[in-house]
């Protein structure tokens, strides 16, 4: 096994997964720069451990200066909201463009992992689903360059601001869902997704020029009943909602957005990412290639989550 890379440049270190890959990151001793907002530096969300970089995502000239010092680089930043492409473009379209300019003029090949999403695979869906997608484009001809894409589905842990509070109403008694009864999700722990890049780090060129959707490793994904299952004591109601009120209270959100000028996450496109039949990934091809597992399922991920509340109690 090649040595450790002396230092990991992470994007997007400041979000749900940065901050754990972060942190997951510097318990095995690298050495980690993270990149973050010039006005928000220092960031206080960071741990003393690591080196702040201010730079914004798309200034190639700084990125380059740091690329430069860098023996891998894991871009992790991302826009899930948005009201329109241009809302995902920054973080998910042109930071990227310049991480890749930037490794490009500093001359540095070090391994690149961009963190993407499953739904890069339907661009036609949402503005997030394009953006995704287009982010992922800019690699594919860059040959020159040690990169590899990881998909993955939605993610859930600690400090995850979207399906943690579904959850949390599972275990209420209340599981709420606007896909079809029928659909099927792969899911993600946050710490085997940690895990994952940790074992792509050690071994990048197993992985070059791939794309892998990785997930929990439950075959055939989640449906809705399985994820009450999991979660709770099996005490709880299934509500599914009406399409046509996702729709409607999407589009008024949107408006709204428009007027009082913030970022929606739900969004009509994201209603159409919602209500998909399925969102599938398969860990065949990572596994084959790094080793990697993942592991916790669903129940192990929520008995983690909730473990505080193990005697019985629902938090
Ligand atoms: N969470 C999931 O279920 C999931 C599933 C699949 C894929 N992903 C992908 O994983 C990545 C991380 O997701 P997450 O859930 O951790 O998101 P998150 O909590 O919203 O964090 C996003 C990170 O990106 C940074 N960022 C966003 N826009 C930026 C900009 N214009 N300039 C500089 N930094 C910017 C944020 O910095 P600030 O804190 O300073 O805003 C933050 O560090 C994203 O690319 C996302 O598409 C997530």
């Amino acid at each position: 096994m090649p040595a450790s890379p002396a230092s990991v440049l992470v994007t997007g270190a400041t979000g749900f997964i940065g901050q754990r890959l972060v942190r997951t990151l510097l318990h095995k001793g690298l050495n980690v720069r993270v990149l973050v907002r010039p006005d928000k530096s220092p960031d206080s969300r960071m741990p003393d451990a690591c080196e702040q970089v201010p730079a914004s995502l798309t200034d190639v000239e700084s990125l380059t200066t740091v690329v430069a010092r860098s023996s891998a680089v894991i871009y992790c930043a991302g826009s899930v909201r948005g009201r329109s492409l241009a809302d995902f473009k920054t973080a998910n379209i042109e930071g990227v463009r310049a991480m890749l300019e930037a490794l490009e003029q500093a001359g540095n090949t070090a391994p690149l992992l961009l963190l993407s999403s499953l739904a890069a695979s339907r661009p036609e869906l949402s503005d997030y689903a394009r953006s995704k997608f287009e982010g992922e484009q800019l690699l594919q001809d860059r040959t020159s360059l040690n990169w590899t894409i990881l998909r993955p589905p939605a993610v859930y842990g600690p400090g995850d601001r979207e399906m943690l509070p579904i959850l949390k109403m599972a275990r209420k008694g209340l599981l709420a869902h606007a896909g079809p009864v029928d659909q099927r999700l792969s899911l993600l722990h946050v710490d085997d997704l940690v895990d994952a890049i940790v074992t792509w780090l050690s071994a990048p060129e197993k992985c070059q020029h791939q794309t892998y959707a990785i997930d929990d490793g439950t075959a055939g994904g989640y449906s809705w009943s399985n994820i009450g299952d999991a979660v709770s004591d099996k005490q709880f109601r299934l509500i599914p909602v009406p399409r046509m009120l996702l729709k409607t209270i999407a589009n008024l959100n949107l408006q709204l957005a428009k007027i009082f000028d913030y970022a929606p996450m739900l969004s009509p496109g994201k209603v159409r990412e919602l209500v998909q039949a399925e969102w599938l990934c398969d860990n065949s091809s990572f596994t084959g290639a790094t080793g990697w597992t993942p592991k916790l399922n669903l129940e192990q991920g929520a008995k983690q989550l909730f473990g505080a509340s193990e005697d019985g109690s629902k938090t």
